[in-house]
């Protein structure tokens, strides 16, 4: 395709250095849908004789048939999907495929099919995180009341819902869905006929070519649109965040899994056994997407620092660009659905949740409020009271609602029995009922929320 002005073929090495094709033939629907709107372009501005375009076309749409049917051929000497496809377009047509490759370039090509396949990537995203969404807001339905304890540093804090702390997840899911939306709106516009680098002196039309391939507008600098890789970043750092709170979730599954814990059975489907030990279920799916968090990360760094530092306009470098973001793409497609599975089928032990939360003081909050309410006590001092009468209950092996009234009143004679009906978990949920609280009819109405934005009601 390039060897006009050269004498000798390239060496083994560099063949090999050079091809792209082992990874680039995954757009080759890309370069196909992208050379059917420029050559029907090149024919509308009477660049390219219609005859030559229909040619063209149809030659197209058999190479598409044919990649379809048997996959897309590997030859090294062919470099990229653009000219594999260009190749066999010229042996199926004969030399009016020449006229394809008018007024553009590789570099806007690949610029061009990529930011297609990465729109598809960012579709896929937003439709897996819906998926995820949906199972979460109906566990978190379904467990509005379910009392466990909650965590600060891992220790025992504060009693909350299991429906709240499912739903924490869901808003990190609604925020991953609007960075990639965000990705979207900038990557929406095409780069083809920003040619090599500097634009065309032929008459194209590229409002035409941006518009049948679905973008909302041509990009404005050809010298930019050929360089630029900013939309795979975007996609690759949405991605990265949102790997990383998979990962958070995974943690949890695996946490409340273990057995010390027993908050949670997860899926067998989602499971595997020891060789070794008959008794294991591990929760090797959950500990993938934890470890494939770090794999996303790194195929973002990958790309940054692929990128830093390259001068206008395209330089080979950034034909490293796509394996990074294949990979990502393929990990995080993969973790959205298993912790989908998981949230959607794991089997809540909401009796052992309970049991934990009466354990580790997880009301002392409430006496102290309590102090603060019924005896208007500075919270400070409140504070101090409880202490003291956690550390009574402790060296009693006790809860707190087990002190007997006349103990607690021997460390604040302020206290009274009223104070007996704060200091259950059901009543510690049920007060903290402020906007976003874990009270059981705040989470109710967030699920109710939620449903209506998933357009489920
Ligand atoms: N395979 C190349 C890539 O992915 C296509 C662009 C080649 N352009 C060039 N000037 N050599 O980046």
């Amino acid at each position: 395709m390039w060897g006009g002005r050269f004498a000798a073929g390239p060496s083994a090495i560099m063949r090999e250095i050079n091809a792209s094709i082992p990874f680039d033939k995954a757009l080759w629907r890309q370069d196909i849908a992208a050379s059917k709107a420029h050559v029907a372009m090149l024919g509308a501005q009477g660049i390219v004789a219609a005859e030559d375009v229909k040619a063209i076309l149809d030659g197209l749409d058999r190479v598409a048939a044919e990649y379809e049917a048997s996959g897309v051929p590997e030859n090294w000497d062919l470099e990229d999907i653009h000219m594999t496809t260009e190749s066999r377009l010229a042996e199926l047509i004969g030399p009016a495929a020449g006229r394809l490759h008018t007024a553009r370039s590789r570099n806007d090509q690949v610029a061009t099919d990529f930011r297609l396949w990465v729109r598809d990537a960012i579709d896929q995203a937003d439709a897996g995180l819906e998926a995820l969404q949906k199972a979460l807001v109906a566990r978190a339905g379904e467990h509005a009341d379910s009392i466990m304890p909650g965590f600060t540093h891992l220790q025992t804090a504060q009693p909350v819902t299991l429906g709240h702390h499912l739903m924490a997840y869901y808003e990190m899911a609604a925020r991953d869905r609007s960075r990639f939306a965000d990705a979207r709106l900038r990557l929406n516009r095409c780069p083809l006929g920003s040619a090599a680098l500097a634009g065309t002196g032929f008459p194209i039309d590229r409002f035409m070519t941006a518009q049948a391939l679905g973008f909302d507008a041509p990009t404005a600098n050809s010298l930019d649109a050929v360089s630029d890789r900013d939309f795979a970043l975007d996609y690759l750092m949405a991605a990265a965040q949102c790997a990383l709170h998979l990962s958070r979730l995974a943690e949890e599954f695996i946490i409340w899994a273990s057995q010390p814990f027993g908050f949670a059975a997860l899926p067998d489907s989602l499971s595997t056994g020891s060789s070794i030990m008959p008794q294991k279920k591990n929760p090797d799916a959950a500990e993938l997407v934890r470890g494939h968090a770090g794999r996303v990360i790194g195929c973002l760094t990958a790309l940054m620092v692929t990128m830093k530092g390259l001068p206008l306009a395209y330089s080979k470098d950034m034909q490293d660009d796509k394996p990074p973001v294949f990979e990502a793409a393929g990990l995080l497609a993969l973790s959205i659905a298993a912790m989908t599975g998981m949230v959607a089928e794991t089997t809540f032990r909401t009796e052992r949740m309970r049991a934990a939360a009466e354990l580790g003081y997880a009301t002392a909050t409430d006496l102290a409020d309590w102090l603060v309410r019924q005896a208007n006590i500075p919270f400070r001092e409140a504070h101090h009271i409880t202490g003291a009468a956690v550390k009574l209950a402790e060296s009693r092996g006790v809860a707190l609602d087990k002190l007997p009234l006349a103990d607690l009143q021997a460390i604040d004679a302020r206290i009274d029995e009223r104070v007996y009906a704060a200091l259950s978990v059901e009543a510690s949920v049920a007060a903290r009922a402020s906007h976003g609280g874990t009270a059981p009819d705040e989470v109710r109405k967030r699920v109710a929320e939620a449903r209506r934005a998933l357009g489920l009601e």
